[in-house]
């Protein structure tokens, strides 16, 4: 049994974190493949909460290996920071292992997205501010500095030379902001190196080692498929690869060892930053969700914009994912409703349209075409099984199986981790 993945379907903070968390027990290696500290995710253990950015959710298992992958781009003082805190609450975090190809999040790459998304003004992104966009330019404009160049003094203050180059002109120049300087930036990081060192690892051969032992590999994605940079609603994405094939290029590992591809479903949808949602909800039912469901950013605060389900986005997820299973979290948000409209396709320019549409102008002019199902108004928290759900919350997740293409072999009833109705196993 191999290697899993679990990514989120729709824009972000669907549940991941806990979604992980629950399987954590049962798998050796828990992988974060792509994104950095922009990710959020709270995991409920007892009467215990985390928030977690960085670190992959596997951390809070003790029996599991936390991994951050190749993928992942990392800022040492953050993740530093993360260590501490689970230290201090007693976690075991000495397990953790670090890629030497992961890149560096550096102080300019967190100026420059802070800078960049002011100059943007009202077209701006509304990013997490980590400085996540500017560091995965720098990767692939081959100006960035990986985890391995903390060890060589020579190379580090070259590349970050490089980086700072064409960097400075534009602060200074464009954006009217101090130069900076390429001795404080190599001395900040090299403060970083021996505190890492013992966590830095050739993952691809571990990863793929354990997999050859037929260890069990669970790849946690970070953020969601509509804000995948290839395949999300650019530019209103993230700079990275959440969708199933980032598992592959952020881990160092073969599509074929691939088994499962787990799409986390919230029962309603979300999303945080700017960019198009047709089903936002701008009246007291939207009001209602963010109330209910505490829709409000791990990470930056901000309250999440909040809609109904979509089955168009959901039907893409399993598409360009390849899913398998979906688990379906925070149904019980949803108790109260008499009727709970789901949109079943859109409406573009008086067509109607049953996939997402490839054309941003199109997206841009989606309207819901909503269908009502009947809801409910018994409190599910405590429901263990299928059948202990009302009808008509069985018929909900029925129907939203239907509509997305894949079964739906969990469902998340409440935060803590045995809050979960399991239909399929996993593992
Ligand atoms: P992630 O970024 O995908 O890990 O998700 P977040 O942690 O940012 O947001 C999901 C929130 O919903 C967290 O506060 C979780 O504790 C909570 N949560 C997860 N599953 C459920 C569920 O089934 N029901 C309820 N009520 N809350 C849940
Ligand atoms: P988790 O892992 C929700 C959004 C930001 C912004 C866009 C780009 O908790 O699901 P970035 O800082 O990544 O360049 O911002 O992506 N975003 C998220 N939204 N959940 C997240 O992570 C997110 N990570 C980034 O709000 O719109
Ligand atoms: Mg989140």
């Amino acid at each position: 049994m191999p290697a899993l993945v679990l990514l989120g379907a729709q824009w972000g903070d669907e549940g991941k974190g806990k979604a992980t968390d629950l399987l954590g027990g049962s798998v050796d290696y828990v992988v974060r493949y792509q994104g950095g500290n922009n990710a959020g995710h709270t995991v409920v253990v007892g009467d215990q909460k985390y928030a977690l950015h960085l670190l992959p959710s596997g951390i809070l298992s003790p029996g599991c290996t936390p991994v951050i992958g190749n993928g992942v781009v990392v800022d040492p003082s953050v993740l530093f920071s993360e260590l501490n805190g689970l230290n201090e609450r007693g976690v075991d975090t000495s397990k953790l292992l670090i890629s030497g190809n992961a890149h560096i999040i550096t102080p300019y790459n967190v100026t420059v997205d802070k800078v960049t998304e002011r100059f943007l003004g009202k077209r701006k992104i509304g990013t997490t501010g980590r400085g996540i966009g500017p560091t995965y330019a720098d990767k692939i404009n081959r100006v960035g500095i990986r985890v391995q160049d903390l060890y060589d003094e020579s190379i580090l203050t070259q590349k970050v030379e490089a980086a700072l180059d064409v960097k400075n002109q534009m602060l200074t120049k464009l954006y009217n902001r101090r130069a900076i300087a390429v001795e404080q930036v190599v001395e900040e990081l090299l403060g970083y190196a021996e505190r890492l060192a013992p966590y830095v690892a050739d993952t691809v051969l571990v990863l793929n080692q354990a997999l050859d032992e037929d260890k069990v590999v669970l790849f946690e994605g970070g953020q969601g498929t509509l804000l995948d940079i290839d395949h999300g609603t650019y530019p209103f994405v993230t700079s990275s690869n959440p969708t199933a094939g980032g598992a592959c290029t952020g881990a160092g590992v073969g599509p074929t060892k691939i088994s499962r591809v787990i799409g986390i479903l919230k029962a309603y949808t979300t999303r945080v930053g700017a960019g198009p949602f047709p089903t936002e909800l701008f009246d007291e039912d939207g009001e209602a969700l963010r109330r209910i469901g505490g829709e409000r950013g791990v990470t930056t605060g901000r309250d999440r914009r909040c809609g109904w389900f979509d089955a168009v986005i959901a039907r893409y997820a399993t598409r360009v994912n390849g899913l398998t299973d979906f688990f379906l979290t925070k149904l019980d948000v949803l108790t109260g409703w008499e009727q709970i409209p789901v949109c079943v396709a859109y409406e573009i320019d008086g067509r109607r349209v049953e996939e997402l549409p490839y054309s941003q102008t199109d997206f841009h002019h989606a309207k819901p075409v909503y269908e009502m199902l009947p809801g409910w108004s018994e409190d599910i928290s405590k429901a263990k099984s299928f059948a202990d759900l009302p009808k008509n919350a069985q018929a909900y997740v029925k129907a939203l199986e239907e509509m997305s293409g894949a079964p739906i072999s969990a469902i998340g009833v409440g935060p803590g981790r045995d809050e979960t109705i399991e239909i399929n196993s996993f593992l």
